[in-house]
């Protein structure tokens, strides 16, 4: 079987690397699927081929894919010159030119449905592929605890740790989302959607996990948005960053990330890492 993983020089494609190379055996053959080879050659292991693809260029995707069974399609990043929904068509248009069997695309939660602004253009990645007519697996993964690194920091720091979203994220460790990932790969018979996200949890929840984590006793208190981003441009930020950091709660504020669901350990095959266990590991890390 020949496997490949794009974006595989970021953090979920290099732990997706990783995961799938104990996964499966001598015959396997894994691909990363990279726009930078050099990175790649630094980052991954020796024993995977590595080649050239760039969303924004069709033509070098669909030349990296020649030949491949199964495909994880790591969604890009936005802001990029060329629109995200439009590098990810071009994969999906290349996935089907070279005849790839499968595809496991990284969602967002609820897709279909959310009306949160960062879910469109992951519907319209489904929908694409939906339309290729390629066996898939969406992959809705919920959020990286990653993701709330400068609350972690202010808690190390025994700093006051302030939020402004109410309602319920998913958390889980990004490492666990990307095993997880690796392992739908190798299913034989994966299901079309997977919901994955930890617990549903509060920001009140998370600051008490920050306070067992770091052992601190700081405050932990919920604000107003504009007062959020004030305290953000206060430490230095300037005024547009400070917004962009304060809308990553939006989909936490509005429901997006509130779900109910157990396909990520279930899929793991273990119970998850506890809220307080994992920001350790976070704050642990190199
Ligand atoms: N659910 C969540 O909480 C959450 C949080 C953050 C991100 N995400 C999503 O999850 C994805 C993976 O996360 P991550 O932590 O691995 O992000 P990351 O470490 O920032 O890595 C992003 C990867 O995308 C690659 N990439 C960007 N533009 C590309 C293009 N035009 N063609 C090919 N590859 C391209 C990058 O390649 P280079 O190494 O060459 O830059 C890198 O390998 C993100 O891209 C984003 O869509 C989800």
């Amino acid at each position: 079987m020949k496997y490949a993983i794009t974006a595989a020089t970021g953090n979920f494609g290099q732990t997706a690397v990783k995961e799938l190379l104990n996964l499966t055996n001598n015959d396997d053959d894994i691909i990363a699927i990279v726009r930078n080879t050099d990175k790649a050659k630094d980052l991954l292991p020796d024993e995977i081929e590595i080649r050239q693809g760039n969303y924004a260029d069709e033509a070098s995707m669909e030349a990296a894919l020649q030949g491949v069974d199964r495909l994880l399609f790591i969604s890009s990043q936005p802001g990029a010159e060329v629109a995200r929904v439009v590098q990810h068509q071009n994969v999906v248009k290349a996935l089907t030119a070279a005849k790839v069997n499968f595809v496991a695309y990284t969602s967002f939660p609820n897709a279909q449905a959310s009306t949160s602004a960062l879910a469109s253009d992951h519907k319209l990645t489904e929908d694409a592929i939906k339309q290729s007519n390629v066996a898939h697996s969406f992959i809705r993964n919920n959020w990286y605890i990653e993701n709330e690194m400068g609350l972690i920091q202010n808690g190390v720091a025994n700093h006051t740790v302030s939020y402004w979203a109410s309602n319920n994220a998913g958390w889980a460790l990004e490492r666990e989302f990307a095993a997880a990932a690796a392992k739908v790969l190798t299913l034989s018979n994966p299901k079309e959607v997977y919901e994955f996200a930890g617990p549903a949890r509060s920001y009140a929840e998370l600051g008490t996990a920050i306070k067992q984590a770091t052992g601190n006793d700081f405050a932990v208190h919920q604000v107003s948005a504009q007062e959020y981003q004030s305290e953000l441009e206060s430490t230095g930020l300037d005024k547009d960053t400070a917004a962009l950091f304060s809308s990553f709660q939006a989909p936490i504020n509005d429901g997006s990330l509130n779900e109910d669901t157990t396909d990520l350990p279930d899929v793991l095959g273990h119970d998850l890492t506890s809220l307080p266990v994992a920001i350790k590991e976070i704050i642990n890390r190199k």
